[in-house]
């Protein structure tokens, strides 16, 4: 084979390897009997078998059948490692093993999702169980868990020993012989993880229960509750542990004890597994104490009393069962010595004979017990099903099932379990014929490939002699059992006789001749099943098939307070009136069920061989085997299998799993699937004896040819891989991309969209701004109303914040806003306020002496403003504390005065007499309490404030000023007409001194003054061109003055002053 670039070194690596390793192993015989060279002869195979069990070499392919020798021992090759060691490995690649076989179903199961079944088949002893018990170990080791997968494992690994107390049984041939044929199906989830399973049993050798032959034991139960059930259980049970041989039921193949078997042990097991399945400790008691009662019931003895009626001889086995099973114990006692008939609506009662009563008791121990185990088996299934429904009904879930069905049997004395076995045999034959060997040739034929016929033996015939309706034996024998009259064993016989002589599969004593008269007896049919001759006698034949219980045991049994008997025996079935199926015919049924399960699945093969009789480990007998490789028909399916091609797929599903090893069909082919197919194998180098394209599957016919491929395929997978995963990233970071791109628009529209929201609302309030200003404008002058308050809000609000600006910054400072016209008046008040409030300030800042200057010329502000032509000159030159230093002021006028009166202001002033006007030079003194006169050192005249009536000044700009005195005033010689050049300081602060401020009067024209004893002088007042003070004519004084322009006040002073 070639395959491209770096393959081409790869594949010479590959089939070095291979061949280097079936080489080792094909020192040891061939690890798959399609490769012996003489593969049509039975010694050679028997050969290849045998030496390869000397090796503890003990399994052996037929293709994909799995041919397995039993080895009476331990081997080392069951381990986890080995284990791992097969896990997903072709199937071809290392030596055969049960796990390699295991690990194919399982992987068809994972990528196919076809559901599989392992049919494992093989005479009793030759270790299928042991094979399922692997096969199940193998899945729930190796398979992946779920989460809540963990505990049905251990229910899945634990069923078995609990079916195995109850079912298994020793035998001659085999210490564990399981005497029930079993069903597992082993459901998995679509990661491959067990998630359930269920059971189907098929018929229980019931008839163990009430006999065994020598040397072989009743179910292993029995035994394990005797033995190690704990004292105070057995009290309970009624049961004794000291006297084992006292039951009769477990004595009568003499054979208590096998050293093989550990009861104890197995006690153990059983007891734990109870624990794991689910049963409660109710349960398991209800469970016991059936198992007890059966053991008491056996114990049940009869006797015939005088008369010939059957009583029953012992009590306590009654009470026993009574107790236990919770039933009515004289009913029970009736109803194993009478029957009860029911004839034409009306029940009659009869007595039982010795023969009847004691069948009868071992019918019921019978029916008790074959009931409890399919109540066992169905508590399991309980257990094992998968829960959730939906997950279960979507299909998300596959199958592998296990048979483990008793194998062929004959013994010296077959009867009608071995009838039934042998049947089940011959199906299960049956359906490896269709399912291999005629399908097979069905299909090469449907597919178009030429067929080389492989001479086998199509045991249809056999089946159809047992199962045919009305004609096979089961029908016969059903007919028998149904119809009127004396129908007893012998007429059976011959009926069959009758019926069925002449069939090449069927001889009788009477039919045959010969040889083979002799080696049938009288009472015995001979079938030639299609691995070999049995005789079946025919005693116990009808009473077997009817597995008829009286009606009224049923009765008193529908009575139970036994929980278990109570779902085993339904009062239903009292009420039926359809007779119910046999148990052949049940028998046939259930396998033809069984047959459309498997049917249904894509089967595998174990086939068991057993090497001897002894139990022995290394002892290979081999006629022993040889039979047996005959009747599982290994030669016939190897025939087959060499004549035929090692594999076929459909073209499908061969393309779709080696497409990536050609370019042309990688990673898809788009043309017809056979084109591809070919284009394939071309470019593989198939030889054209390697394979043959069908009419839509490809026929490979070494298995070779196929290893190569997968390893091919094997070596190809790190590629796609990186393939699969390139691309697997690629979209992922697309994906994740597009995600945050999409994420971004959308947080981009959305901030957009915001953004929007907000500008057009903000245009919208700018709007409507703009408008209710307008409004507001047009209406400015309206009163407040909703249309304009807006507007005069803002008005208000700017003119406040403008005057907030522009606020003055000094009392001086006239500047202010000008008011809109709805503020005029609260813009005066404003103003005033901040005016008072700088002034305030101001006020808080000047010094004392500066205040006391500033408080004098505000009262001669008072006084003079507007008032005299001479004040404006006056306001910016500065009161000064006094005009005259107290040197200037003659000693003695000091003196006379005094250290404590004080001169607070004195200034020079002039002094006009009152008649002649003549001017005189004279200080003036301004004192605490009076003002006074002095010419030198003399003082001239003293007023007191008190006598102060006022005082007068001109409104002209003359310095004169008129102290006005009482004219009753003996002491004064008249008002004092006085001339001063500070005349507006002078007289502010003697009218602040005399606290004369509203006294004093300025006039326009002229002044009045008193002189003594009643008469007046005037003084007037005129504008002149040039100044002067004179007499006139009319004896008034006449001051001209020079008119004055009115200066406005010129430093910082006079507008303080002014405001
Ligand atoms: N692979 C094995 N390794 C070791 N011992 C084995 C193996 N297979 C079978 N045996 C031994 O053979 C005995 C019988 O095997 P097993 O019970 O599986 O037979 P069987 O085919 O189921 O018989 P039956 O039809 O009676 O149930 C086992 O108890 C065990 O001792
Ligand atoms: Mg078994």
């Amino acid at each position: 084979m070639r395959y491209l670039g770096r393959e081409v070194e790869v594949e010479g690596i590959v089939r070095l390897v291979m061949e280097s390793g079936l080489s080792a192993r094909d020192r040891v015989g061939v690890q798959d009997f399609l490769l012996l060279d003489n593969y049509t002869s039975e010694a050679a195979f028997i050969e290849n078998l045998r030496r390869r069990y000397k090796e503890n070499l003990i399994y052996t392919y037929i293709g994909s059948v799995l041919v397995s020798v039993n080895p009476y021992r331990e081997l080392e090759i069951y381990s986890k490692q080995h284990m791992e060691r097969y896990r997903g490995v072709n199937f071809y690649e290392i030596s055969p093993h049960i796990y390699a076989l295991a690990d194919n179903s399982y992987r068809a199961v994972r990528t196919e999702r076809k559901d599989q079944c392992i049919l494992i088949s093989g005479e009793s002893g030759a270790g299928k169980t042991e094979a399922s018990k692997k096969v199940l170990q193998y899945y729930t080791t190796m398979c992946p868990t779920r989460n809540n997968t963990q505990s049905i494992r251990e229910r899945l690994l634990q069923s078995t020993p609990v079916l195995e107390a109850f079912g298994n049984a020793k035998t001659l041939r085999n210490d564990n012989s399981s005497r029930f044929g079993k069903y597992m199906d082993v459901q998995f989830d679509y990661k491959g993880a067990p998630i359930g399973g269920h059971i189907l049993n098929y018929l229980l050798e019931k008839s163990r229960v009430v006999h065994q032959n020598h040397g072989e034991r009743n179910f292993h139960i029995f035994y394990q509750l005797l033995e190690s059930g704990d004292g105070a259980l057995l009290k309970r049970l009624g049961l004794d542990r000291t006297n084992p041989q006292q039951y009769h039921y477990l004595v009568k193949g003499n054979c208590p004890r096998v050293s093989s078997i550990s009861d104890k042990n197995s006690w153990k097991v059983v007891s734990k597994a109870f624990t794991v399945i689910g049963f409660n400790e109710e349960e398991v008691e209800e469970l016991l104490k059936v198992v007890a009662s059966v053991l008491h019931l056996g114990n049940t003895q009869f006797g015939e009393d005088e008369y010939g009626e059957t009583h029953l001889t012992t009590e306590m086995p009654i009470k026993y069962v009574s107790e236990l099973l919770g039933v009515e114990g004289s009913y029970l006692s009736e109803a194993l010595t009478h029957k009860k008939i029911v004839a034409k609506g009306e029940e009659m009662i009869g007595p039982l004979s010795l023969e009847q009563a004691v069948s009868a008791r071992d019918a019921l121990a019978k029916a008790i017990y074959g009931r409890t185990f399919t109540w066992l088996v169905q508590k399991i299934n309980q257990s094992l099903a998968f829960q959730d429904e939906v997950y279960y009904t979507s299909k998300c879930s596959s199958v592998i099932g296990l048979l483990d069905i008793y194998g062929f049997e004959v013994f010296q004395n077959n009867s009608f379990e071995q009838f039934c076995i042998n049947y089940c045999n011959e199906k299960l034959q049956q359906l490896f014929i269709e399912l291999t060997l005629k399908s097979e040739q069905e299909e090469y034929e449907a597919e178009g490939i030429g067929w080389e016929t492989v001479e086998y033996f199509n045991n249809k015939i056999i089946c159809d002699l047992v199962e045919e309706k009305f004609k096979g034996i089961i029908a016969i024998l059903d007919e028998e059992c149904l119809r009127p009259g004396d129908a007893c064993d012998l007429t059976f016989l011959e009926k069959l006789e009758d019926r069925l002589g002449g069939h090449a599969h069927f001889v009788t004593h009477k039919l045959a001749n010969g040889k083979i008269r002799k080696a049938v007896g009288r009472e015995e049919f001979r079938l030639l099943h299609y691995a070999g001759e049995v005789n079946y006698n025919i005693n116990g034949f009808l009473d077997k098939n009817n597995d008829l219980l009286y009606r009224n045991l049923k009765e008193v049994m529908c009575q139970s307070s036994n929980q278990i008997m109570k779902e085993c025996f339904q009062t239903d079935e009292l009420t039926d009136q359809r007779r119910p199926e046999t148990a052949a015919t049940q028998f046939k049924l259930s396998l033809a069920k069984l047959m459309d399960i498997l049917m249904s699945k894509q089967p595998s093969y174990i086939r068991c061989i057993k090497p001897n009789d002894a139990k022995q480990p290394g002892r290979f007998e081999e006629v022993l085997v040889r039979h047996q490789v005959k009747y599982l028909g290994l030669m016939e399916n190897l025939r087959v299998r060499r004549a035929g091609f090692a594999y076929r797929r459909s073209f499908e599903a061969f393309l779709q799993r080696y497409k990536p090893l050609c370019p042309d069909t990688w990673p898809n082919w788009q043309g017809k699937l056979s084109d591809g197919v070919s284009t394939l194998v071309k470019h593989l180098d198939y030889k054209a004896e390697e394979y043959k394209l069908g009419r839509s599957k490809i026929f490979i016919r070494f298995p070779k040819t196929l290893f190569l491929t997968e390893d091919a395929l094997e070596l190809k997978k790190p590629t796609i891989a990186i393939i699969l995963q390139k691309n697997w990233r690629g979209y992922r970071e697309r994906a994740k991309y597009h995600r945050i791109r999409n994420a971004v628009i959308m947080i981009q529209s959305w901030w957009r969209g915001v953004k929007g929201r907000r500008r057009a609302k903000r245009r919208r309030q700018a709007a409507d701004t703009i408008r209710n200003l307008i409004k507001g404008f047009i209406l400015r002058n309206e009163p407040r109303c909703p249309d304009n308050e807006y507007f005069l809000d803002h008005v208000r609000f700017s003119f406040l914040m403008t005057i907030k600006r522009n606020l003055p910054k000094s009392v001086l400072d006239r500047t202010w806003p000008r008011p809109p016209p709805s503020l005029t008046e609260a813009s005066v008040h404003l103003h005033r306020l901040c005016i008072r409030n700088l002034v305030n300030d101001y006020c808080r800042k000047i010094q004392p002496e500066w205040r006391n200057q500033l408080e004098q010329k505000v009262v001669a502000s008072g006084i003079f403003r507007g008032q005299k032509d001479n004040y404006p000159q006056s306001v910016p030159r500065l009161f000064v504390g006094t005009r005259l230093e107290n040197e200037e002021i003659n000693l003695k006028v000091r003196q006379t005065l005094g250290t404590d009166n004080k001169v607070k202001y004195g200034v020079v002033v002039t002094k006009y007499d009152r008649h002649g006007f003549r001017a005189r030079p004279r200080q003036l003194l301004l004192m605490g309490s009076g003002v006074i006169l002095v010419q030198e050192s003399k003082i001239k005249q003293r007023i007191d404030y008190s006598s102060l009536l006022g005082i007068s000044v001109s409104s002209l700009s003359d310095g004169f000023f008129i102290l006005h005195v009482p004219p009753a005033d003996s002491k004064q010689k008249g008002d004092l007409v006085l001339q001063c050049d500070h005349v507006i300081e002078a007289v502010t602060k003697l009218a602040v001194m005399a606290d004369k401020i509203h006294s004093v009067n300025i006039s326009q024209d002229s002044i009045k003054f008193a002189i003594a004893r009643g008469k007046e002088g005037v003084i007037d007042f005129t504008y002149g061109a040039e100044l002067r003070v004179v007499k006139t004519k009319n004896g008034h004084l006449a001051v001209v003055r020079i008119i004055q322009s009115h200066t406005k006040p010129i430093n910082h002073l006079d507008k303080i002053l002014s405001l």
